[in-house]
Parts: structure tokens; sequence; C-alpha cells
């Protein structure tokens, strides 16, 4: 069965028992500070688990597109995957563990076939936190699973989730499948390899709040995960994800990159696989809407494209490829997922573009790292490259610490490996304090001031996509006490002759003291009445749209000024580059923007 094939017979079995298939969300997560990108199916449902309904009922399933980066450096072994699809079903209030369980197994054995001898489950033992899932364990004895094939284990196993540091979250049963050659041992191991995860039933009761506490959710929620690519390998006996249909045509078209023939599924190395794990990661990242930069996920977008391009290197490739590669995603996923094939010029644009730019900085990388090596003295026995030169290569030229170590070898150098981890750690401390600070810029502090602020940004949309165009569009905002900072998509430097413009937009709008009224309504009637903002896929979810008189409308979830004339005056301060194709504006409102 291809991946393809799996992908329809789980939501059409899950259809048929009364869910409602609903659409992937973004991998970009909407509301969730505390996480770069959606890691899991339940992500985009956060607030659905929470209690809020949704407006598909109560019983829903999709197959949703997911990126884990904890594994980003494990990358290039066989198993792990940045990017990956995953399958689930979720009741939000409705069915819970015996229904749950028995969908799942009805699904493993009867849907796919797979005989019950070569399954095994484990269910979570109990802690201070939630008692042993007793429930769990019967039912799986009574649809005739061996006592010896389910495992008992604690929280590091057998509880699933907050998706980020908050949120809802429960013990959980997993199910295995015996991938050994030989037949199952008859008592379960958790520990034996063979034994591959295939699915995860999570019985979500309860919230985890920011000081570690649980307290029990409102609704009791089932959810679960079945990874696609995963399941895919195991049914078809193969030992990797790399080694089905899946990552074929990825495979092919890098050997036609490279001018060579192809070779066994199973002897591709390490190089091949980190560069169509990444390059097909990057493909959906940038089909999301985002475009590689300095932070976050333009960030992560950058890693994984400039290590792909440097596996491409040693492999031999010199040549730009990156989008030969992405054009294969996108015939391959373009169809269900319809961002790809729309987006697709845009991919393989910043794709060039970044590889392009990275050419050019491994060139200038080079230069300086030879500069480091001719200032040691030959007569020096042991010649090393410091930690903090080490990491300033990786920093600031892309070097990964493999490069560096690789090039200083050649030279008779070693690297201080553990300084360059003190300096690697020490960074990212710094840039976890400054994340931390952004977002209580961003969202905790909600006072009439910040209100008038976040006014102001609405009313700058508007302005710029004026007198710049409709592509203009928020690609961030952050507010403090004392100014607003708005980024926007828009290709070049604005002119100060556009910012004077755009300044007297909304000044003019100020001026006019118009009511900002505040509406609740689908997305769907949002969308209709004009509304900008993020519409995602939540089809018939409810939002608010915040309405400046005929100057603004904007899907938001406020607070905002009660009327436009409150802000008094608007000034813009400065205007720069954010990342490519972004630019910023800080602007003040009020006194500060009359001085
Ligand atoms: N949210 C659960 C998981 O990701 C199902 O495994």
């Amino acid at each position: 069965m291809t991946a393809r094939e799996l992908r329809v017979k789980f939501i059409e079995f899950f259809k048929a028992n009364g869910h409602v298939e609903i659409k992937s969300a973004s991998l970009i997560p909407e509301n969730d500070p505390t996480c770069l990108f959606t890691t899991a199916g339940m992500h985009p449902l956060v607030p659905y688990l929470q209690g809020a309904k949704h407006p598909a009922g109560r019983r829903l399933t999709d197959c949703q597109k997911c990126i884990r980066t904890g594994d980003i450096d494990e990358v290039g072994d066989p198993v792990h995957l940045t990017f990956f699809e995953m399958l689930g079903n979720w009741s939000l209030g409705d069915y819970f563990k015996e229904e749950a369980i028995n969908f799942s197994f009805n699904f493993l054995t009867k849907e796919l076939g797979i005989p019950v001898s070569m399954l095994a489950v484990t269910v979570f033992a109990g802690d201070d936190d939630c008692p042993f899932d007793e429930e769990a364990w019967n039912i799986w004895r009574n649809l005739g699973i061996p006592a010896e094939r389910i495992a008992k284990l604690g929280k590091k196993d057998n509880w699933w989730g907050p998706a980020g540091t908050t949120g809802p979250c429960g013990p959980d049963t997993e199910m295995f499948y015996w991938t050994g050659t030989t037949p199952a041992p008859e008592v379960f191991d958790p520990e034996n390899k063979l034994w591959v995860e295939i699915w995860n039933d999570v019985f979500m009761q309860y919230n985890k709040r920011a000081d570690g506490t649980f307290e029990p959710l409102s609704q009791r929620n089932v959810d679960t995960g079945m990874g696609l690519e995963r399941i895919t390998a195991v049914l078809q006996g193969k030992p990797s994800c790399y080694e089905t249909e899946i990552f074929a045509p990825l495979f092919a078209e890098l050997d036609a990159v490279r001018g060579v023939p192809g070779v066994p599924a199973n002897e591709r190395a390490a190089s091949e696989r980190i560069i169509v794990d990444h390059l097909r990661a990057a493909t959906f990242i940038i089909g999301d809407g985002i475009t590689p930069g300095r932070v976050d996920q333009p960030y992560v977008l950058r890693r994984l494209i400039r290590r792909a391009i440097r596996e491409g290197r040693k492999l031999g490739i010199t040549d730009v490829f990156a989008g030969r590669l992405a054009k294969v995603v996108v015939d391959q996923f373009g169809e269900f997922y319809p961002e790809l094939a729309a987006n697709a010029e845009t991919i393989f644009a910043e794709l060039e573009r970044e590889e392009k730019q990275f050419a050019a900085t491994l060139e200038n990388g080079t230069k300086e790292f030879q500069k480091l090596i001719d200032r040691v003295p030959p007569h020096i026995a042991r010649k090393v490259v410091s930690g903090k030169n080490a990491f300033n290569l990786y920093e600031t030229y892309g070097f990964p610490l493999e490069l560096t170590v690789e090039m200083a070898k050649e030279q008779g150098f070693e690297v201080d490996v553990e300084g360059f981890n003190a300096a690697y750690i020490k960074h990212q401390e710094q840039s976890r304090a400054g994340a931390e600070q952004k977002f209580k810029g961003g969202l905790a502090d909600n006072s009439e001031e910040t209100a008038k602020l976040h006014s102001a940004t609405h009313l700058l949309q508007a302005a710029l996509r004026q007198i710049l165009g409709d592509h203009v569009e928020q690609r961030g905002s952050n507010i403090t006490a004392e100014r607003l900072r708005f980024d926007f998509s828009h290709p070049d430097k604005v002119t100060p002759e556009q910012l004077k413009a755009a300044e007297e937009l909304v000044n003019a709008a100020i001026d006019r003291k118009l009511p900002i009224v505040c509406e609740e309504m689908t997305v769907e009637a949002a969308r209709e009445a004009g509304a900008m903002g993020l519409f995602g896929n939540k089809y018939g979810e409810i939002v608010k749209v915040y309405t400046m008189g005929d100057v603004s409308k904007e899907i938001c979830g406020g607070p905002h000024a009660a009327n436009t004339g409150d802000l008094v005056r608007f000034k813009i301060l400065k205007e720069e580059s954010s990342s490519r194709g972004v630019r910023r504006i800080k602007a003040v409102i009020g006194e500060a923007a009359l001085k």
C-alpha cells in the first residue's frame, strides 16, 4: 500500500465512523508563541481540546503537515524526518477510551489486515498526577491482546503533550508493530527496536499550567497520531521511510542532478537522506509563507536549506539544485496541499536566492577560515581553532561545526569543540531570553496604550496597502508600551515619500475619529466582508473582525481602542529590512508622535 492510498484509507475509515475531515492547518502555528512549528495533528486544535466548539463537530479526522526540528541533527539516520505527515482522529468531548481503542484496533487489524500476533501496546503505569490506566488495559485485553504484550510505562513514554509548554495533555496508549524477520516474541519488550511504534492514542483530560501543575480539562478528548511515512514503511516491510515510494522520486532527481545512475533504496548515503529530507521540509515551509532569515522559523528554514546544500557539495554538486528537488515535492504533494502548487514560483525563487547567497557566504567563510589558520605561526606544536572562532564561523558564515573540524583537519588543526559548545549554549540562552521578552512585549501587556498601538498597526497596514499595493501583508507585529513594530511583505525599501504618504493617511483616519467596531462572525463571512487576516484553514470558525470606518477591516483577537481619535497622532520613526522580502516599520502615537 502506498502512502497516498493509506492517507485515503485512514480518512475514509474515520469518515465512515462519523468523523468530519478537516484540512491540514499551516506549519506555522497561529496562536502559539511557544512553538515555532506545528508538531502534531492536535496542535492547531488546542482551543477545541480546551472546550471551544469546533464548527465541524465533535469527531474530526485529518492528515496534518508537521515539522519537528528537535531531531534536526539526527536527520540522515534512516529513521528521522524533519517534515512528516500525521494522520489523526479526534473526539472533542465525544467518545473516549473504549471507542478510540476500538477504532484503532479495527483500523489496524481489519482495514490494514495486520495480524494481532504482530501487535503490542503500552499503557500508562500511573503516577502522582494520574492513576494507572486500567481501563485502557482492560479494553486491550478484551480485544484479544495478551497481557504479555501490554507494557505499563511511566510519563516518559505514556504521556503526551502539551505541544508547547502549556495546554492539553494526558496519558496515552501506544501501538507497536513487529518488524523482525523472526516471529514476534510472545513477551513484548518495548526496548527491542524491532517493535516499532505506529500509532498513539492520547486521552486528553488535563491542561498543563504555566506553573507546571495539571488541572482537569472541562471536556475529555481523544487525540491520536499516526506518522504516515512510518506506517507506510512498516507495512511495506521496509526498515526505513526513506526506502518507500515517498522518497523515490526525490532520490531519482538527486541522481539526475549529479548525473549518476540510481542505487537500490537501501544503499542511499546519509548525505542523500539529509538533502531530500531538508529540501522537502524547506519546500513545505516556504509554501506556508516563510522566507529564509535570521530568527525563528526563517532561521530554521535557512539552516535546513544550507545544510542540504552543504551535503550536496559533499556529493560533488556545484550547480544550483534545490529548486529541482522542490519541483518534485510540489508535483508529488501539490494536489493534496494546494498551497504548494499555488506558491510554487515563490518556493523556487526563494530556494535559488538562498542557494546563491549561501555559495557566496561559504566562499567568504573559507577565506575567513584561512586567515585564522595563517595567523598561527608554523612552529606551534598543537594547532587549535578556538571555540569562539569556530562559533563565529558557524554564526556568521553558516559553517556547521563538522565542516570546520573537517577543514581544520586538512591543515593539521584541531577544533576546540568544548569551547564551541559553550559559545553555542550561551548564544541559545541569549536568544531564548530574547524570545521570551518578545512574547511578553507582543502578548502579555494589554494596557490601554498597547491597545491603541495595536489599532495603529491596522491603520498602518491599510495605508501601506493603499500606497504600495495589495501585496502588502502583515508578517509580524510586536508592541511595547512605547512603540509599535510592524513587519510586512514588500520587496523594496519604502521611500521617504511613501512613508510620508502612509503617515498622512493614518493621521487622516485618526482625525476622522472613526469608531472601532468589533463583530463576531465565521471566517467565511469575514472573508466575504473583505476582512484581512490569517484565514488559516479552520472552516466555520468564529472570529472577531475589527472595522475602522471604510479604512480598515481585519480579523484580529484585539483588544483595540474604541475610536481612531484616541490615537491622537501617528509618526513613523524608522523603516528597515527585517528579512528578505519583509520590511519593518517602527512607529509611535500620541504625545510621542507630536514631538
Ligand atoms: N499528539 C499525539 C502524538 O503526536 C497523538 O503522538
